[in-house]
């Protein structure tokens, strides 16, 4: 994949894929008979099979059957389905974890994982990546010439479980990680971590320990960094050894993964490797229905920071239960709404998960298109009503972007799990970055999250929320963006940590002061605002905003233009800066001192406004949730979604001039009456 990893990176798919994930292995063969042409009569074009069933292909070692697979795989295809197959990694099976106990992973405990669920191999295991290419291998080889395989998704959700491994295989990984990092030269890591704390020092990489948290006590922030990266870094060699024979024995396959979870950096390699990211969507795990739209909005928009489009590979169709929890029941439209939000925001494609409910295992709760008696029911005929439109307004839909005015930062290895051992009680970067961007998605405007190294051209406003671990490499294009117009705002702690997780020297905003035009006089934690309240002024406002969680003294640069437009009104802080704001060419920079908590975010509208930063919102009705898509050729398109439970009546966008799902032209001014989760997508 040659085209770079950015937020506007559309997925080379040529046909909208819709579809679900199907198990082959739980039917039996009169259902499978049954079931191409069920699907095929709902719109699908792709099923997904095959990441648990290593034990089916390879029933003891190097005794290979295929046949349950080969069968269904053509059955799909002879009606027109095509299948996305999986290597299946995720439950190696028991013979291999008999005969060889040492590809198990261990958690921080040092407790073994057992066979009997999923991902208990390590990445790190010599033996396990020498068998995960073998089976690798043996698939790709038998599948090669199948007209029916569209491609290959590595694995099942790498680090969906858990993500560290204390194995004997990881220590022994880890060691020589290390050197290599280091370049051998064990002085230049006890500089770089700071060893000389706590009597870390090391005298050979064979010593490092891998780092536990609480074991007796906090580890060294550094330490943890680069274990995370390590872990990163194993999964990312580990996949690669399953796409380099994919694609050597058919390069036309497409390889994804389905993400995203912890220590895998989707910006680096691991996603190079692979033709677009995938990504899995339950948006019931959130029990707030009031709260799910936004939350749902931010993880796509937070998917498509990493490498942009994707392709949902698994999406929410009914309840999910699972050991000592059960989602709330998607109500009728629920399923198509959540669906539509999915591929408004960016997915490119869409997978029900699953076919059907099964009837056994750890997840014989977890609701399908189908419930457990194979009776077609509204879950179905709703999926029906979206494969019909999918088929006629999926071409439009591929290859365009979603066009945003406002990005919040976000999707940065190094900046999120750099938090994790030191968090002070604070939320973290990405929880932040959800934050910020609730309070612009609610307000109706078209924002997302961007990685700062991404392209910045066409925002009008940046945020960045508390990255305290800060890039300085970030800053010519942040300081280029201002330069020619946009709105940077950054808020409290910014860049006051390096790469390493240490803290940086300089006085604070660090490599941003240049930017910002002032420094940091003084910093602190709000514990207890209620005892001890803290409070600003912003220019322009009658009233004053308290802040909470933390405070930051500001001065402005004598010669930098930056001047305070917030100061603090109580205790010790009184009459001092608490927010800056700096002219820069076309531009301009605001610091914040404080937490962009909801309600100081809000708060801080006004004043954005105030100063010509605040883009008009794109829908001007709440809870009518609009999405802009660019077209190759220029056009526009609108998706828009009604997320609340009453009828809504929304302004068709201007220059509109059709409705594609129901298939009718619009006039000039035309109100599209929505009623609950119901979507309109027009067409200019
Ligand atoms: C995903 C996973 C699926 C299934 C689903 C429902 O995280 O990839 O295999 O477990 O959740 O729990």
């Amino acid at each position: 994949m040659s085209r770079p990893l950015s937020h506007l990176r559309p997925t080379p798919l040529r046909e909208f894929l819709y579809g679900s994930a199907y198990y082959p292995e739980h039917w039996d063969a009169a259902t499978r008979a049954r079931d191409p042409e069920r699907f095929r009569a709902a719109g699908w074009n792709i099923v997904r099979m095959g990441e648990f069933a290593w034990d089916i292909i390879e029933r003891a070692e190097g005794v290979y059957d295929f046949s349950l697979f080969d069968e269904t795989i053509a059955r799909f295809g002879a009606v027109g389905i095509r299948t996305l197959l999986c290597t299946p990694t995720a439950t190696p099976p028991r013979w291999l974890t008999r005969d060889h106990p040492e590809v198990l992973r261990f958690d921080a405990d040092g407790r073994r994982q057992e066979h009997g669920s999923r991902q208990h191999a390590g990445h790190f295991s010599p033996v396990f990546r020498d068998y995960s290419r073998k089976i690798t291998r043996a698939l790709a080889e038998h599948y090669r010439d199948n007209p029916h395989i569209l491609g290959w998704q590595t694995d099942n959700e790498f680090h969906c479980h858990f993500r560290e491994d204390y194995s004997p295989a990881a220590e022994a990984a880890w060691a020589e990680w290390l050197r290599a990092r280091f370049s051998g030269d064990i002085a230049a890591l006890n500089r770089a971590w700071g060893t000389a704390f706590w009597a870390n020092a090391y005298a050979r990489f064979e010593d490092v320990v891998l780092p536990r948290r609480d074991r007796p006590s906090q580890p060294n922030p550094a330490h943890w960094l680069d274990y995370q990266r390590f872990l990163s870094d194993g999964v990312a060699a580990f996949q690669r050894d399953q796409v380099e024979i994919l694609r050597t024995a058919q390069p036309r396959w497409l390889v994804t993964h389905n993400g995203c979870f912890g220590a895998i950096d989707y910006r680096g390699d691991f996603t190079r490797d692979l033709d677009f990211l995938g990504y899995d969507s339950y948006p019931f795990f959130d029990y707030d229905p009031r709260a799910r739209a936004a939350g749902h909005a931010f993880n796509l928009d937070h998917v498509r920071a990493f490498s942009g489009h994707f392709l949902m590979l698994e999406h929410q169709s009914g309840a999910g239960g699972q050991g000592n929890y059960y989602h709330d029941k998607p109500e009728p439209g629920e399923m198509r709404r959540l669906a539509w939000t999915s591929i408004a925001r960016g997915a490119d494609g869409l997978l029900f998960f699953r076919e059907r409910s099964c009837r056994f295992g750890a997840e014989e709760y977890w609701e399908g298109i189908l419930d457990h008696d194979d009776v077609p029911r509204r879950r179905y005929h709703e999926a029906a009503r979206l494969g019909a439109e999918l088929a006629r307004v999926g071409p439009l839909l591929l290859g365009s972007s979603v066009r945003i005015d406002i990005a919040v930062a976000g999707a940065d290895f190094s900046v999120q799990h750099g938090h994790e051992p030191i968090t002070h009680g604070l939320p973290s970067p990405k929880s932040m970055a959800e934050t910020v961007h609730g309070v612009f998605y609610r307000a109706g405007h078209a924002v997302g999250v961007v990685h700062p190294a991404d392209a910045l051209a066409g925002l009008r406003l940046y945020i960045i929320p508390h990255f305290a671990i800060f890039d300085p490499a970030w800053v010519p294009a942040l300081e280029r963006f201002v330069s020619e117009g946009g709105t940077l705002v950054i808020g409290a702690r910014g860049a006051c940590r390096d790469l390493r997780s240490n803290v940086v020297p300089e006085t604070l905003p660090g490599a941003l002061r240049g930017l910002v035009g002032a420094t940091v006089e003084e910093y602190g934690r709000q514990n207890r605002p209620d005892i001890r309240p803290l409070a600003l002024r912003l220019a322009g406002a009658a009233e004053d905003t308290p802040t909470t969680l933390w405070y930051e003294q500001l001065v402005p640069d004598a010669g930098s233009g930056a001047e305070a437009v917030a100061r603090w009104t109580t205790r010790h802080l009184a009459g001092s800066a608490a927010i800056t704001r700096r002219c820069l060419g076309r531009g301009q920079v605001f610091y914040v001192g404080t937490y962009l908590t909801r309600e100081f975010t809000e708060a801080l509208l006004p004043l954005l406004k105030h100063f010509s930063a605040l883009p008009p919102s794109l829908s001007s009705v709440p809870g009518a949730e609009m999405v802009e898509r660019v077209i190759p050729d220029g056009r526009r398109l609108h998706i828009i979604i009604n997320q609340t439970e009453s009828t809504l009546r929304v302004p068709a966008p201007a220059g509109a001039r059709r409705e594609e799902l129901a298939d009718r032209e619009l006039e000039t001014g035309a109100i599209l009456e929505l009623a609950p989760h119901e979507v309109a997508l027009t067409a200019g």
